[in-house]
């Protein structure tokens, strides 16, 4: 089976750094990644080359079967629901939480333009439902909290029953509650073989929800390590990544990490 996306000797270079070098990354049909690195890796670079919002400056990238650079980017990004905190500036604060997600089938982010189908609106809500804010529809994505908007991003992203779902720190920002409560709901997910191949960065391995099957850890636009989770995941792995000391423990489907002593 086809990949359903690839990445080969990508790099993307901006004022003489290399954002990501020579990354080569093959993620296949029905696989779960977390995308796991400091600030700075290039996580969110890789995440807008797979989103087809940026070009490699050399490489190639391939998505669902189409090549980056031979393809119409927009009959592409249709079949891409993205989530990401760059998208979340983009949407006016007055917008109710269904329009932010219903917008999303008709690939826009404003008000609402026209009549959307009652099919439509019928998917929004349950997808808000699912995200546990079904009953903020109505209310201004601007008036939300961090969570909650988080919640209603999530759930735009997958509105237009995209084929590859990519979601650029989901968690950042919410309590332990909220985090917790996101995380089996993407786990949920993760587990649903409808949903599509998924792509989440962070990075913590904390906020890796159950069900995720791969991960690729960057560090300073290269890639340190990637493969499937139980192999790749490890201290070595993760020390190396962040370059400081760490253990890596694995209870049950969920992950955690933390500094060896370092005296
Ligand atoms: N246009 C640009 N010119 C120069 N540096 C950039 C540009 N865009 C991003 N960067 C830098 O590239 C690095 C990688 O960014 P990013 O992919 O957003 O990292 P991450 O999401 O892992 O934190 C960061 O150090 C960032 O400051
Ligand atoms: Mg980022």
């Amino acid at each position: 089976m086809a990949a359903a996306a690839s990445l080969t000797d990508v790099t993307v270079r901006r004022s003489g750094k290399d954002l990501l070098r020579t990354v080569s990354l093959e993620i296949g049909e029905g696989e779960r990644w977390a995308v796991l690195g400091p600030n700075g890796a290039g996580k969110s670079t890789l995440t807008r080359l797979l989103a087809a919002r940026l070009h490699p400056t050399s490489g190639t990238v391939g998505i669902l079967d189409e090549t980056l650079g031979k393809v119409d980017i927009f009959e592409l990004r249709p079949l891409i629901g993205l989530a990401s905190q760059e998208l979340a500036e983009t949407i006016p604060a007055e917008e109710t939480a269904e329009n932010v997600v219903v917008t999303a089938g008709y690939g826009v982010v404003g008000r609402w333009r026209e009549e959307y189908d009652a099919v439509d609106l019928e998917r929004a809500r349950t997808l808000l439902a699912a995200f546990g804010v079904g009953d903020l529809g109505e209310r201004m994505f601007g008036t939300l909290s961090t969570g909650e908007r988080k919640r209603v991003l999530a759930a735009r992203a997958l509105m237009t029953d995209p084929e590859l779902l990519l979601l650029d720190e989901p968690a950042a920002g919410l309590d332990l509650g909220g985090r917790e409560s996101l995380v089996r709901t993407l786990g949920r997910l993760a587990k649903d073989p409808a949903t599509p191949v998924t792509v989440l960065v962070t990075h913590h391995v904390e906020e890796i929800p159950p069900g995720y099957t791969h991960v690729v850890l960057l560090r300073e636009g290269e890639i340190v390590e990637a493969g499937p989770i139980e192999q790749t995941l490890t201290s070595q792995n993760l020390t190396r990544t962040f370059g400081l000391p760490l253990v890596v423990e694995q209870r049950g489907e969920r992950f955690t990490a933390r500094s060896l002593s370092l005296n």
